[in-house]
Parts: structure tokens; C-alpha cells; sequence
């Protein structure tokens, strides 16, 4: 059997709190191939942002390990390139500058002084940043500092790109703006991509595979979807599409039946994988139009 892409192994992770070790993931075992769009999905602290951080090498696992291409991942490297959660440009550089310090970090050897700028001008302008490209973070919206962000993550060519949901904080029309760009640039490029994502339809439009996180603390992958819808897809085309709206009802009925979370309930009454959702209505499910849908489909 060939040596997979990227690994990871009987991953655990503890921390340590005042009230003793808070054991947040419990034996992850995750293979992604080269080239493939992996989203993470799962109620909000399960752990995504932990599995990508273990990935990235900003946190250690306690126990188990993750192998990229035959190495082990100890420390974060430039062939891991992360786009956080929440937008993490360098206030007293211009958008320039924050795209320009990643792509000297690993092309200083390789591309001459033209070469970069021509590479950050191209990057710039594939999220159509490079009419803002000498203004500061502090100048530019929310959805701007996102996309300079995916710009230079990807500037940096990265064997994977971690995205911690990259498009949460957007508008609508931006948000499906930027995953058609990134599935446009992924198809160019290739690169291996893990996503995390509260967002239902968007998990489904960009993957090849969904991974289904239970709920912690100890979460573990619950289910893996395989996401076998042609390339390239169209939004629009695929909202009629029977086998697009399978894929949405399976990680719907994940996240809402099985992995049905009960924020205020007593400690004891924790849910668990397959327990019958208690009986109460979601208030969410009482609205209705684009609002209420997206309320229904999101993870909160
Ligand atoms: N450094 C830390 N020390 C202690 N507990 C932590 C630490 N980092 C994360 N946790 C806990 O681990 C769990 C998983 O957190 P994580 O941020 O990975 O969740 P998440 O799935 O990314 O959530 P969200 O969707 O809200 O971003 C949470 O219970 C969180 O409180
Ligand atoms: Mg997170």
C-alpha cells in the first residue's frame, strides 16, 4: 500500500486546567490523500480548531501523532499554511507587506526581486485584493483581511492549506464569492486542503470528503462523508440536484440527531452518538425563509 499524504495516528490531546487534565480529543485517526478538500464539521468546541492546530504543529498531541509525507509534524513549517478563524494580518504592514513577509520566508532563495513581486501581485489578485495592496489591515473590511489572508497562505504554496472556517465572519454574496475562487484555485493548483466549516451547504459544495466530529470533550471523528459530486460544481446547478441534497440531509442528520447538542443541559444528561433528540421544538425551526434555513444549517 502506497504511504499516505498526510496522517494522523491515534491522536489524544489533554490540557492541563485548574480543575485538572480536560481531555478535549480522543483517538483521531484521519488519511488525506494529496489533492483532497477535506472539511472539518461539529458543534462549536468539539474540537476542530484543535485538530487543525495539531496539524499545523501549534499544539503537541499527548498521545498519537500526525505524519505529513513520511515526517512527523512537531513544529508549524511554510508547507502547512493556516488561515485562522479570525483574520491575523499584521497591523503595521500593508496588505503588500503581510503577503510579501510570507512569500520572502520561503521564496527568498528561489524567485528574484521581480519574481516575488510578480508572485504577490498574482496572489493578490486572485482574490481581487491588488487594488488595496498599500492600504493597512485597519483600512480594509472584515471580508478584505480574510482575503489577504487566503492570499498569503496561498502565495506561500503550501503542501496543505488548514483553513479554521475562513469565511464565517463574511457577508453572503462574498462568502460564496471566495469558495468559488478557492475551488477554482484548488482545481489550478492541486494543493491539499483541510477546512473547518459550521456551514452545511458549504461543506458539501467544496468537499470530497466530510469529516463529522462528535461532541466532547474526547471528541472523535463520528462519520466521514465521501462527497462524489462531479467537478467543476456550480452552486446554482446543484440546488436542485438530488445527490447534493442527500449529502446536506446526511450531515444535517449528523449534527442534529446524532450528535444533537443541548447547550444548557445538567452534566449528567450530556448527549450522546444516537441518542434521541429530546422532544422540546429548536427555535430555529420555527423560522422560516433564507434566515431560518441558514439558522437550521449552520452548527452554532
Ligand atoms: N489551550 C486550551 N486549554 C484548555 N482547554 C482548551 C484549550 N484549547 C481548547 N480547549 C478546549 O478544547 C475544546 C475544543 O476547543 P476547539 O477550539 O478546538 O473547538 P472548536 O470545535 O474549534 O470550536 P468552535 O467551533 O467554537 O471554534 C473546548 O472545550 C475548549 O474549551
Ligand atoms: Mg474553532
Amino acid at each position: 500500500m502506497s504511504e499516505s499524504h498526510l496522517e494522523l495516528s491515534g491522536v489524544d490531546i489533554e490540557f492541563p486546567t485548574p480543575k485538572g487534565p480536560f481531555k478535549a480529543l480522543d483517538d483521531i485517526n484521519l488519511r488525506v490523500d494529496r489533492g483532497e478538500f477535506v472539511s472539518l464539521i461539529g458543534h462549536s468546541g468539539c474540537g476542530k480548531s484543535t485538530v487543525m492546530n495539531i496539524v499545523a504543529g501549534l499544539h503537541q498531541a499527548t498521545r498519537g501523532g500526525v505524519i505529513l509525507d513520511g515526517r512527523e509534524v512537531d513544529q508549524p513549517g511554510p508547507e502547512r499554511a493556516v488561515v485562522f478563524q479570525n483574520h491575523s494580518l499584521l497591523p503595521w504592514l500593508t496588505v503588500y507587506q503581510n503577503v510579501e513577509l510570507a512569500v520572502k520566508r520561503v521564496f527568498r532563495k528561489t524567485k528574484n526581486r521581480r519574481e516575488m513581486r510578480e508572485w504577490i501581485d498574482h496572489n493578490l489578485a486572485l482574490v481581487h485584493m491588488e487594488h488595496a495592496a498599500h492600504k493597512r489591515p485597519d483600512e480594509i473590511s472584515g471580508g478584505m483581511k480574510q482575503r489577504v489572508g487566503i492570499a498569503r497562505a496561498l502565495a506561500m504554496q503550501p503542501k496543505v492549506l488548514l483553513m479554521d472556517e475562513p469565511f464565517g465572519a463574511l457577508d453572503a454574496l462574498t462568502r460564496a464569492h471566495l469558495q468559488d475562487s478557492l475551488m477554482d484555485i484548488q482545481a489550478d493548483l492541486g494543493n491539499t486542503v483541510i477546512m473547518i466549516t459550521h456551514d452545511v451547504d458549504e461543506a458539501v459544495l467544496l468537499s470530497d470528503r466530510i469529516v463529522m466530529m462528535t461532541n466532547g470533550p474526547a471528541a472523535t471523528v463520528g462519520e466521514i462523508l465521501s462527497v462524489d459530486l462531479p467537478r467543476p460544481r456550480d452552486r446554482l446547478a446543484l440546488a436542485d440536484d438530488p445527490a447534493y441534497n442527500h449529502y446536506r440531509h446526511e450531515v444535517l442528520t449528523f449534527l442534529y440527531e446524532k450528535q444533537k447538542k443541548v447547550e444548557s443541559a445538567p452534566a449528567t444528561a450530556r448527549p450522546e452518538t444516537n441518542q434521541t433528540p429530546p422532544a422540546a421544538p429548536e427555535p430555529a425551526r420555527a423560522a422560516t425563509g433564507e434566515a431560518g434555513r441558514k439558522a437550521r444549517e449552520t452548527t452554532a
